[in-house]
C-alpha cells in the first residue's frame, strides 16, 4: 500500500482511490503482458523473477558477475519496517588532539556521550535493537556504556590512512604534501599508501549494508568515513559527495527507509565535542591533477556520473542536503548553531538528491 501510494504514478495520494486503480491496473496488464516461459520460449535468456515480493526467486541463467550481484542484492532487500540509528563513537583523545586514524580511547566528552546515548534508547523506548561497533576501543567503550549486548564487526573500522595514521591533517601537508594534494583532488578515489581509499572502503562495507537491509532495528556505532559511506547508500549520495558529508561527533541519525527514498531524522545529544569535518577545498584551477595509478581499485568504474531517478511527490529531485550534512564550507560557528537548534526538534527530511 505505502509503496503504491508513494507512487510518482499517484500524486493524487487518495489511498482508497490508489489501490482501486492500481488493482484495475494489473488486470490491463493480465491482457496485454506474456508472463515468461522458463522452460520453453524464454529459455536461453538471462532473467530473475521475483515472485510475490522475494518470497521466492527464478534465476535463470545468470551468466556473469553484475548479473549475479544483482540476484544477491535483489534477495537481500526486503520490504519489512526497520529502523537504522547510525552515530559516530564518543569523542575519542586522537579527535582532541586533532589526530586521525589510531586507537585511542574515549576523552571525557566522549564517556558523557556513551552515557547520553544510553539515555536516548532508554527515551525512544528502543527494544530489541541490535548494537553494532567496529573492532577500535572507542567505538567498543561507546557501546559498553549503553548495558546491552552488542556485536563487533572489522569491516566496521575506520578507513585505514596507511603512512598517515595518527597524524594531523597539518602534519600530513607537511610531510607528504603530495599525498595531501592527490587526496583533495580527488578523495574518493586517493588510496593512502599503505592504506585504502573511500571506494575501499565502500567495497569493505558491502557485507554490513547488506546485513543491515535484513535486519530489524540496528544502532551502528562507527567513525567519520564509515558513516559516511553507510549514509551515502541510503541516501542515494553520489561519490564524491559522500566523502564530505557532516557527520557530527555525537549526533545519532535514525534513517527510516520509505517507499522511494528515506526519511531521516536527527538527534544532537548536546554534549560538547571537536569539529573532525575538514571542508572540501576550493577548486584550484592552476593545480596539476596528479593521481598515482594504484589509487584506484582494478575493475572500477571511472563513471561516477549520477543519473536521475524516479522521485515521488513531496521528494522531489535535485533538493540539497541539508546544511549540517552537506558538503558546503560553512563556518564552523554556524554549523554548531545549526546542529543546536536540531536539537530541539529533530530535522525530517528528504535524500532529494
Ligand atoms: O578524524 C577522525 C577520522 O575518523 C579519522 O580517523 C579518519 O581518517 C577521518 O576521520 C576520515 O575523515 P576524512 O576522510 O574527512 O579525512
Amino acid at each position: 500500500m505505502d509503496v503504491k501510494v508513494s507512487s510518482p504514478d499517484y500524486p493524487e495520494r487518495d489511498r482508497e482511490s490508489v489501490m482501486e486503480d492500481f488493482l484495475k491496473r494489473i488486470e490491463c496488464y493480465k491482457v496485454t503482458y506474456q508472463p515468461l516461459d522458463p522452460d520453453n520460449h524464454d529459455k536461453e535468456r538471462s532473467f530473475i523473477q521475483v515472485i510475490n515480493v522475494g518470497q521466492r526467486f527464478l534465476v535463470n541463467r545468470v551468466q556473469d558477475y553484475i548479473q549475479s550481484k544483482i540476484v544477491y542484492y535483489l534477495m537481500n532487500i526486503h520490504m519489512h519496517k526497520h529502523t537504522i540509528y547510525l552515530c559516530r563513537h564518543g569523542e575519542s583523545e586522537h579527535n582532541v588532539q586533532g589526530l586521525i586514524g589510531g586507537d585511542a580511547g574515549l576523552s571525557a566528552h566522549g564517556k558523557e556521550f556513551a552515557v547520553e546515548l544510553r539515555d536516548f534508547i532508554v527515551d525512544h523506548q528502543l527494544v530489541d535493537l541490535k548494537v553494532w561497533t567496529s573492532q577500535l576501543k572507542r567505538t567498543i567503550q561507546t557501546a559498553e556504556a549503553l548495558g546491552v549486548p552488542y556485536e563487533q564487526w572489522k569491516i566496521l573500522n575506520e578507513i585505514d590512512a596507511g603512512i598517515c595514521e595518527e597524524m594531523s591533517y597539518d602534519m600530513i601537508k607537511e610531510k607528504y604534501p603530495d599525498e595531501f594534494a592527490m587526496r583533495d583532488q580527488d578523495k574518493y578515489h586517493y588510496r593512502y599508501p599503505g592504506g585504502e581509499s573511500y571506494q575501499d572502503l565502500v567495497q569493505r562495507l558491502e557485507p554490513v549494508i547488506m546485513e543491515l537491509e535484513r535486519q530489524g532495528s540496528v544502532l551502528v556505532i562507527s567513525h567519520q568515513a564509515v558513516m559516511r559511506c553507510l549514509l551515502a547508500y541510503f541516501l542515494d549520495v553520489s561519490a564524491d559527495d559522500l566523502t564530505y558529508l557532516r557527520c557530527p561527533l555525537h549526533v545519532v541519525l535514525k534513517l527510516t527507509p520509505v517507499a522511494y527514498g528515506c526519511k531521516v531524522d536527527m538527534f544532537d545529544l548536546n554534549v560538547e565535542a571537536v569539529n573532525t569535518h575538514r571542508n572540501r577545498p576550493l577548486a584550484n584551477s592552476k593545480q596539476e591533477a596528479v593521481m598515482r595509478r594504484n589509487s584506484f581499485t582494478p575493475m572500477s568504474s571511472q563513471d561516477q556520473v549520477k543519473r536521475p531517478r524516479v522521485f515521488s511527490v513531496g521528494n522531489p529531485p535535485c533538493t540539497p542536503l541539508p546544511p549540517s550534512l552537506s558538503s558546503t564550507d560553512v563556518p564552523e560557528a554556524q554549523e554548531t548553531d545549526e546542529l543546536a537548534e536540531k536539537q530541539e526538534a529533530p530535522d525530517c527530511w528528504s535524500p532529494g538528491v
